[in-house]
């Protein structure tokens, strides 16, 4: 299939693959179906916006950004597939698609921020003909996905600037290209420090419960030819406390206006460890997961997902004996205190937080 990563190191290290693409000849959103990582790279192709919700749920397209612009194709598939003749109807159906795709997952903000963008464009447009209404609907989704590219890159050149040559660095959950458009956000001074000799060792916590560190992070590495190595949740405190890390990089679902973030299960604990170890934190963000009307972390909506994940997922057999619960938040909150620096396409945010996300979203 046309998406399969090269293996070992290139002079261009950053993925061949795209994680969220439309095709044009055919009309169909196209992602690598992430629950089949790493032993199978496949592609999906959706045509409907219930699909896209059902791929955004099931975590087929992952991460804030990624879901963000998969979410904006399939609103733009809501009004595309609508059978209605009239702007009254097709605004019906484009409505119904957005509220199924926002009701997909709670936590990360992109997805609701794309999805206005959509709204924002529908009303601005809909007393054109309807071709010009879904052509102006598609631009929209495809400026999603452009400008993300572009904050990949941005949020890579000013993370790399924190980072030395030959440096230890932890990434927890996956933020790299398969959860953006390219590049990724924590993985992005990655991926450019291997184009520039940088020569980083990465340790990857593998994330339990859905192993995205294991199963997406280490295989992007490892297909740019990045010195990676996965370590169960567990031992990052072990190789923190052995002086083989020197910074944690990780991306981010939701940023609330005083710098609280919150990121995939596990990080809260991460970040307690570097403080203790001394190792600076820098979370990745694009503008577009900063959330100025949210004041703070208790105030973010944190998804709560089957107990299946827990006890039997990814496992040939259950690991839990029958009858115990298992509680399976899928993000944890850390609190601005603990984070070194935000990683922005505008540039680094340093503490206070709260005055700096002010001033660079003005
Ligand atoms: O549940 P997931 O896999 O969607 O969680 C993803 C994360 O927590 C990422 O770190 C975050 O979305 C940033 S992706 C650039």
């Amino acid at each position: 299939m046309s998406m399969a990563p090269t293996h070992g190191t290139t002079p261009e290290a950053r993925p061949a693959f795209e994680a969220v693409r439309f095709e044009d000849d055919t009309g169909e959103l196209c992602l690598v179906d992430q629950t089949l990582l790493p032993g199978e790279v496949r592609t999906i192709r959706l045509v409907e916006a219930a699909q896209v919700r059902e791929a955004i749920y099931e975590l087929r397209v992952r991460g804030a950004p990624a879901i963000g612009i998969a979410a904006a194709y399939g609103a733009y598939l809501g009004a595309r597939r609508s059978a209605a003749r009239d702007t009254a109807g097709i605004e019906g159906d484009f409505a119904a698609a957005c509220a199924l795709l926002r009701a997909a997952r709670p936590t990360a903000v992109n997805l609701g921020w794309a999805l206005q963008r959509m709204e924002r464009r529908f009303q601005a447009e809909k007393d054109r003909p309807q071709s010009e209404l879904l052509a102006a609907l598609r631009r929209e989704a495809d400026g999603i996905r452009a400008e993300d590219e572009e904050v990949c890159r941005r949020i890579g050149e000013n993370g790399l600037a924190l980072l030395g040559r030959g440096w230890g660095l932890l990434t927890h959950c996956n933020a790299g290209a398969l959860a953006t458009a390219r590049y990724g956000t924590a993985l992005a001074p990655i991926y450019l420090g291997q184009e520039r000799g940088y020569g980083f060792r990465v340790f990857a916590d593998e994330t339990r419960p859905l192993l995205q560190g294991a199963r997406l992070t280490a295989w992007e590495l490892h297909a740019a030819g990045v010195d990676v190595t996965v370590i169960c949740d567990n031992m990052a405190a072990t190789v923190m406390s052995q002086h083989r890390v020197q910074a944690v990089l990780v991306g981010c679902d939701r940023v609330a206006a005083n710098g609280d973030t919150a990121n995939k299960i596990g990080t809260l604990g991460v970040a307690i460890i570097a403080r203790h170890y001394g190792i600076p934190f820098y979370v990745h963000a694009p503008l577009s997961t900063i959330d100025a009307a949210c004041p703070d972390g208790s105030a973010i909506p944190i998804e709560e997902r089957p107990e299946a994940e827990v006890t039997e997922r990814w496992y040939r057999q259950r690991m839990t004996p029958p009858g115990v619960r298992a509680y399976n938040p899928a993000f944890d909150v850390t609190p601005h205190g603990l984070i070194s620096a935000i990683v922005t396409e505008r540039g680094v945010i340093v503490p206070p937080f709260g005055e700096g996300i002010k001033a660079t979203l003005a």
